[in-house]
């Protein structure tokens, strides 16, 4: 679809990658309803940007985890834009709230996984519908491999929440095709000025370092711009036939071989 116009909800766009989506967005005329929790003033910091960008934008707060935010969430969206064209489900809480190994984890920090994710799809991918014209676009910002590896522990409440969160994906393409509403998954690798630049900096130089390595073919990590990037492509006309998918936006990593050593591999 031409973009200019549009009407989109990013959830979680107050910062980090939501705020890389939104700012894409913006930049092709998209009008933005920034989305946030608790960061009032970096959520104001997106919309000033999408507003040099010379769309027009509001800001909403909602907790995604709680059932009646998020549809007076969407309440707002239809009040303020006058309906939705694109819903951006991007929002993950704090590690805090479900970064614990199996053993260790309870039902509040498995809750705060399913809920943010899998809860927040379902009744945000349901309102979207109401809201929106046929040939919409519904995208779930995911974390696929994590849905179907299981070394990283404390990641394992995230890890099913993903997973659940990439089947509710594929059957909200099935449900929404006949009036052309597109679903798809995007899936980013490691990615700058997000959650993984704000863990200990000697953690996150390990990550950048593996990746520069050859871990990602394409020797970074990838950038909130990058998924942004992503995002438009799946919101073009020419994108209208593209539906149930996952997208990898990480350079190449999720095609590496684990199994043996990079440096046997390499020719
Ligand atoms: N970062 C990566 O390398 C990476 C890799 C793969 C996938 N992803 C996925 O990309 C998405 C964004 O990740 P990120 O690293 O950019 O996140 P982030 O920088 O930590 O930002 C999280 C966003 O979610 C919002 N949020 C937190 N708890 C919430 C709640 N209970 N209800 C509503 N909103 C809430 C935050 O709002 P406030 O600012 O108000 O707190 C913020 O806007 C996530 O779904 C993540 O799983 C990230």
């Amino acid at each position: 679809m031409p973009l200019q116009g549009k009407r989109a909800l990013v959830t979680g766009s107050s910062r980090g990658i939501g705020r890389g989506i939104a700012l894409k967005l913006a930049e092709r005329g998209v009008n933005i309803a920034v989305h946030y929790h608790t960061q009032t003033e970096a959520a104001k910091e997106t919309l000033a940007q999408v507003q040099a960008r010379g769309a027009k934008g509001c800001l909403i707060q909602a907790d995604v985890t709680r059932t009646e935010d998020i549809q007076r969430m969407f309440d707002q969206v239809q009040r303020e834009l006058g309906g939705l064209d694109i819903f951006v489900s991007n929002a993950r809480p704090e590690l805090a709230a479900f970064y614990r190994p199996p053993l260790d984890l309870g039902v509040e920090h498995w809750r705060a996984a399913l809920d943010s994710q899998a809860q927040a799809f379902l009744l945000g991918s349901q309102a979207s519908a109401k809201l929106m014209p046929d040939g919409g676009r519904i995208i779930a910002i995911s974390y696929s491999p994590s849905g179907r590896t299981g070394s990283w522990q404390p990641w394992i409440a995230m890890g099913a929440a993903k997973a659940a969160l990439d089947a509710l994906a594929r059957y909200f393409a099935v449900a929404l095709g006949p009036r052309g509403i597109t679903v798809n998954v995007i899936s980013p690798g490691a990615t700058d000025d997000s959650v993984v630049s704000r863990l200990p900096s000697e953690v996150f130089q390990a990550i950048r370092a593996w990746h520069e390595s050859g871990w990602t073919p394409m020797r970074r990590v990838g950038t909130p711009a990058d998924i942004g990037n992503a995002v438009i492509l799946l919101c073009m006309d020419e994108a209208s036939f593209i539906s149930g998918q996952t997208i990898h936006v990480d350079g190449g990593a999720s095609i590496m071989d684990s199994v043996f050593p990079l440096e046997i591999q390499r020719g």
